[in-house]
């Protein structure tokens, strides 16, 4: 993406619609817009930052604590996702 993205985010029973740049990860653009969005390692091998998509696409650099299983069932790592459509809905299991 060379443009911004709008992302959607059900955390903890709340919704917030947030811009994420090109260079981010969705995890980054949640943080920086103050959003209390898990994660621990940032590296792509705990999963605590794990979301579904739900609406849209991303792209993973790398991912190590989902099975492809998972991936195929739309979990990502919010640590290494970025958006690869213009909006996207994520909701986390919290
Ligand atoms: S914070 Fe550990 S995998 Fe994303």
């Amino acid at each position: 993406m060379d443009q911004a993205a709008k992302i959607k985010l059900h955390i903890s029973g709340k919704t917030y619609e947030i811009e994420c740049d090109p260079d981010e990860t969705v995890l980054e653009a949640a943080l920086r817009q103050d959003i209390d969005a898990p994660y621990s390692c940032m590296s792509g091998t705990c999963n605590a930052c794990q979301a579904k998509v739900v609406a849209g696409k991303v792209e993973m650099e790398t991912c190590e604590a989902l099975t492809p299983e998972e991936v195929e069932s739309g979990e990502c790592l919010t640590c290494q996702a970025h958006p690869t459509t213009n909006s996207i809905e994520l909701r986390y299991p919290i």
